[in-house]
């Protein structure tokens, strides 16, 4: 079984030394694939810029931006695909070549719309078992159902990254998973052990 993953933030470039990112660590997409990986699946990697070292038995591409990771997620071919990654929905309009320099008055940046990788995955002629994740801080059902219709999913992880011991960075995290006919609970534990629950919820479906 061919499985390609996304994990951690992705950045957009400003200019050449600033860019507009989020708080992903990467731990959860990495334990999703190290998951995957012990399951016997042959695992790919596409990880944004994490401090995490890279799992053995695991190909790995390294990218930065939502563009590079879209690229880098259609130049494989998958059975499943889950998306982890905290990809960013906007980037700035144009990256300035030059250091954009310090005046007295303010500074907007226009930003514009990313590709939606998840979404174009799934809306892909031969598309793979597509599994999504939902970060939300409120009407945390309500939003990852409407998640789950419009990227037209299989399966949808759900997680409150508003808590205070869960979620981006933390070692802990705790998933409430949806499919159309059905939902479970993976209650909090470490990553780790989190990521190898929702693989087995993965195989179940997929081989449904
Ligand atoms: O990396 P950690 O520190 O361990 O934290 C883990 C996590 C909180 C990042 C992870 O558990 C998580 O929730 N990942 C999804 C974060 C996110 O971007 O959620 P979203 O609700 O904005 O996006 C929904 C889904 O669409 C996600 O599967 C996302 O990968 C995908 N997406 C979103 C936008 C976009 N332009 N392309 C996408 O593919």
């Amino acid at each position: 079984m061919k499985v390609v993953i996304t994990a951690g933030p992705t950045r957009e470039a400003i200019d050449p030394v600033r860019y507009i990112s989020n708080h992903s660590s990467g731990k959860m997409g990495y334990a999703v694939a190290q998951a995957a990986r012990d399951s016997g699946a042959e695992v790919t990697l596409i990880s944004g810029p994490v401090a995490l070292d890279e799992p053995t038995g695991v190909t790995v591409i390294q990218v930065e931006s939502a563009e590079q990771m879209l690229e880098a997620v259609l130049s494989q071919t998958m059975d499943v695909f889950v998306g982890v990654a905290a990809v960013s929905d906007y980037r700035p309009a144009q990256a300035l070549p030059q250091k954009h320099k310090k005046s007295d008055s303010s500074w907007s940046i226009e930003l514009i719309k990313n590709p939606d990788v998840l979404a174009t995955v799934s809306a892909l002629k031969n598309r793979p078992f597509c599994v999504g994740f939902a970060a939300e801080t409120e009407n945390h059902r309500e939003h990852a159902l409407a998640k789950m219709q419009r990227k037209n999913l299989d399966l949808i992880a759900l997680n409150d990254v508003s808590a205070s011991d869960i979620g981006f960075d933390h070692t802990y995290n705790a998933l409430q998973i949806f499919w159309p006919e059905g939902e479970k609970s993976l209650p909090r534990q470490p990553k780790t052990e989190l990521a190898q629950a929702l693989w087995c919820e993965i195989l179940e479906r997929f081989s449904v």
